[in-house]
């Protein structure tokens, strides 16, 4: 793994990882994205015909190749959200139940803490952390594009840094979803700047970031609270790897949950979503409850 770097590093170490596989995974990332609509239900907004849908997303909503623009309808809010379906698997995995205290502590630019709220139903708390003031002003923009002022009072948006929240709060929250910043290699396919400054210690050196909020979720959720873990990353030192060193340094403090989706696939702890195979993602996710 010593000293890969640049595209050619890349590709060395993606192929090393995914094996045959890998050729084709690289076509499938460059290919166009897909989204699902979500229909926002303070919009008034209903498709005009049967929607496309996935079992595994209970939100209503239409999967198609393509969509227009979300828009505001009648009602004053934006008809629908759109979003990768893998994404959405991460807001089923925390089954949220009204009354829940949630947080989603890298929340920017806020899909998934908008369909927290949804889940909510103006209930509970909902937290919305983002440590960057520019990403934490789009959560501000997208809660009042699709959700009334007044239909918000169970929502707060803060500014922590993710790491370090277990120093001020502990056992406090039903639910927490922590998204994380990931290597998002899809992107940096796309961008040959991004391709030509890759390396193989950025992947090492934001799994140690991963660790650090994971362990840091573990202190804040209540014993038999649930964490859900997830990123867009394809590197396995950011994903099941992370779950690993968690029952490495927190041993009996947690245990997994798995759970099985219409498209994607179980890993070893657990679940991943793959373009070449599903056409949506990538995405992992793990699910894991408190139980000391
Ligand atoms: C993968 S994105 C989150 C996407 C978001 N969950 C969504 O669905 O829209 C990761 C976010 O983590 C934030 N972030 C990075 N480091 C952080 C830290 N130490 N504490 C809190 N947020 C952080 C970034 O600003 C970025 O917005």
């Amino acid at each position: 793994m010593k000293n890969m770097k640049g595209e050619q590093g890349f590709v060395e170490f993606y192929s090393q990882m995914y094996g045959e596989r890998w050729p084709a995974l690289k076509q499938a990332l460059l290919s166009e994205h897909q989204y699902v609509a979500v229909a926002n239900p303070y919009s008034n907004f209903k498709f005009d015909f049967t929607p496309i849908q996935n079992e595994s997303i209970r939100f209503e909503h239409h999967i198609a190749p393509n969509f227009e623009r979300p828009a505001p309808t009648e009602a004053g809010y934006f008809n629908y959200y759109l979003m990768d379906a893998a994404s959405i698997l991460a807001v089923e995995a925390l089954n949220i139940e009204p009354g829940n205290r949630v947080v989603d502590l890298c929340a920017a630019p806020g899909g998934k803490s908008l369909l927290c709220a949804y889940k909510l139903k103006e209930t509970g708390l909902l937290v919305s952390n983002d440590r960057s003031a520019a990403r934490r002003a789009r959560i501000h923009k997208i809660f009042d594009e699709y959700i009334p002022k007044t239909k918000q009072a169970n929502h707060k948006v803060t500014a922590h840094d993710a790491t370090k929240w277990c120093l001020y709060e502990k056992s406090v929250y039903d639910r927490v979803l922590l998204d994380a910043p990931c290597s998002s290699e899809r992107h940096v396919l796309e961008d040959a700047k991004e391709l030509s400054l890759w390396s193989v210690g950025r992947t090492k050196a934001i799994a140690m970031t991963q660790f650090a909020m994971l362990a840091s979720a573990l202190d804040i959720v209540k014993v038999g609270g649930r964490i859900v873990y997830s990123t867009c990353a394809l590197s396995k030192l950011e994903n099941d790897d992370i779950i690993r060193k968690l029952y490495q340094k927190r041993e009996g403090r947690f245990e997994l949950k798995r759970m099985e989706f219409s498209f994607g696939e179980p890993t070893e702890f657990g679940w991943q979503v793959l373009p070449d195979q599903s056409g949506w993602g990538p995405f992992y996710l793990a699910i894991i409850e408190r139980i000391k």
